[in-house]
């Protein structure tokens, strides 16, 4: 059983495809251990993508985190981790599979609808980022 963070991007929440995102999720077999919408600020994006803080998209991509509200979200399930990145699709939409999320619904790089955390130790920091351990169910 692993665990990974999962958030529906400011892009995502506005084209109102939440639960159409969350059921691929569930039909792989994930599960939603937590689940919250929030308004993310300026700094609180800038602190969740602290790893990106030298890339030229940085300061583009923390704006466009806060533009809207987001979903966040703990999945849960046998290898959680690869099995969200496999159902999103790669990160530039251009690049992205027949069927997966961000071949149907991202718009470019940036705009790229879904984020997912891309190791264990990028998980235990994302997930705590967002959620203490009994909100995680
Ligand atoms: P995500 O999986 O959330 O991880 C970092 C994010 O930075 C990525 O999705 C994109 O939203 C954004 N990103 C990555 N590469 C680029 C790029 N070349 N130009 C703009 N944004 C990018």
């Amino acid at each position: 059983m692993e665990r990974t963070l999962s958030i529906i991007k400011p892009d995502g929440v506005k084209k109102n495809v939440i639960g159409q995102i969350i059921s691929r999720f569930e039909k792989s077999g994930l599960r939603v251990a937590a689940m919250k919408k929030v308004w993310l600020s300026k700094k609180e994006a800038e602190g969740f993508y602290i790893v990106h803080k030298e890339r030229p998209f940085y300061s583009s991509l923390t704006e466009f985190m806060s533009e809207g509200p987001v979903v966040v979200m703990v999945l849960e399930g046998e290898n959680a981790i690869s099995k969200n990145r496999e159902i999103m699709g790669a990160t530039n939409p251009a690049n992205a599979a027949e069927g997966t999320i961000r071949k149907d619904f991202a718009e470019s790089v940036e705009r790229n609808t879904v984020h997912g955390s891309d190791s264990p130790e990028s998980a235990a920091f994302e997930i705590s980022y967002f959620f203490a351990a009994t909100e995680i169910l």
